[in-house]
């Protein structure tokens, strides 16, 4: 599905909620939790809500903010195996049941961007 349509069905708050539930879940999970900031989560939240708006509704905020993504480059001072992938998608998940984000867009996913 084309991303612009994906932006239109959910919108800039749409996302934020989303976010902000996968946040919440980040905070406390076991595995993934301890690799983010703690003292800097509301910064984390905001640096995957923008570039998410950036990616799907061409929202300019993240590359003012931070520049190119290079989230490759940015990923690799963590070690992330299957285990660790899984888990953020499994939060991901979850955010998007608690937030509603309706099933047929949720596959859409952000395969194949790094
Ligand atoms: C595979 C499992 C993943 C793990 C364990 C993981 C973990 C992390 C961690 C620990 C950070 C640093 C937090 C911060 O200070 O911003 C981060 C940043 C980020 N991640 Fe991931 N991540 C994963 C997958 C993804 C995916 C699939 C995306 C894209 C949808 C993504 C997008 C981002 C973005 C945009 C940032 C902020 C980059 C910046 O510094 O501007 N991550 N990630």
């Amino acid at each position: 599905m084309d991303e612009a349509v994906i932006y239109t069905i959910l919108g800039e708050e749409g996302f934020t909620r989303m976010v902000a539930a996968f946040y919440r879940r980040v905070k406390t999970d076991d595995l993934i939790g301890p690799m983010y900031p703690e003292d800097d989560l509301a910064g984390a939240e905001e640096r995957l809500r923008d570039f998410l708006l950036f990616r799907f509704g061409n929202d300019p905020r993240y590359q003012m903010k931070r520049g190119h993504p290079r989230l490759r480059r940015r990923h690799a001072p963590f070690s992330i195996g299957d285990a660790e992938a899984g888990r953020w998608l499994e939060l991901m998940d979850g955010a998007m049941e608690e937030t509603k984000v309706p099933a047929s867009i949720r596959m859409a996913g952000c395969r194949g961007w790094w």
